[in-house]
């Protein structure tokens, strides 16, 4: 009786688990749509590790001696916000509401100038101790709403008067992706 029991919990688990396995690969799916973002050079500049944001596309050191300071909104004499206005100004200088560089904690490289990626960048934003307390629903209402977050998608234009380039994704792109991304637990890949 016991092994019936057992035979039938098999074969009745057997669609079960190929459910989950397929809710799982179309989670890990939709977090490669996501990272395409994460690992744009205009989210990755203020995501960086090491003293100073970084510019342009080239993702070099920011100019003018420009450091994050202790809560990332740069130094007494260079805050951040001395330059960067609430808007894109015609000079060059990008802007939008708080501009400050993303905590420590929240950096998605492992080293200055190299970009975490797969399981160790999933997994870091996935980090209430990183992230802020953030649990999957926040992180995405993060991205659907975040001022600093919508900037990457008009991010004016440089110095030079070129256009910023703007991540792979449509900033609804992003939001579909994350959204299912958390409704399929937020899996991160192997
Ligand atoms: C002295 C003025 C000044 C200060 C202070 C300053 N910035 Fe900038 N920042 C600029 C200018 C000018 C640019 C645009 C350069 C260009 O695109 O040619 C820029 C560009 C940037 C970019 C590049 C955007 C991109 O993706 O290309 C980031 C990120 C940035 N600043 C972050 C910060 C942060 C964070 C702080 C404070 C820790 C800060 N800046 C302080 C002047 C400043
Ligand atoms: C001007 C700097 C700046 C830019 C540009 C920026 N961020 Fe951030 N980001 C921050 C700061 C500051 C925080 C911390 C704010 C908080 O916790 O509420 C943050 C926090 C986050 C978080 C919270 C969780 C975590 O671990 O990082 C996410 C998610 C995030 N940003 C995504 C993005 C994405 C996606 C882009 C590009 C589309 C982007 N950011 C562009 C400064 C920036």
């Amino acid at each position: 009786m016991m092994k019936l029991v057992s035979i039938l919990i098999f074969f009745l688990s057997m669609p079960l688990a190929a459910a989950s396995a397929a809710e799982s690969n179309d989670s890990i799916a939709a977090w490669q749509q996501v990272e395409k973002v994460l690992l744009h050079p205009r989210c990755l500049n203020c995501h960086s590790a090491g003293d100073s944001p970084r510019q342009a596309d080239d993702r070099h050191v920011h100019q003018f001696r420009v450091f994050n300071g202790h809560e990332g909104k740069g130094k007494p004499g260079a805050l951040c916000i001395g330059c960067h206005q609430t808007s894109n100004q015609t000079s060059g200088v990008p802007g939008a509401s708080n501009w400050q560089h993303a905590p420590a904690s929240m950096t998605w490289e492992s080293s200055p100038g190299i970009a975490m990626k797969g399981r160790q960048l999933c997994q870091s934003l996935r980090d209430p101790k990183k992230n802020g307390d953030r649990n999957l629903a926040a992180l995405v209402e993060h991205l659907r709403t975040e001022p600093l977050v919508l900037w990457a998608w008009s991010p004016g234009k440089n110095a030079r008067g070129e256009a910023r380039t703007t991540p792979p994704l449509s900033h609804e792109e992003l939001i579909s992706y994350a959204s299912l991304w958390s409704n399929t637990g937020g899996k991160c890949p192997p």
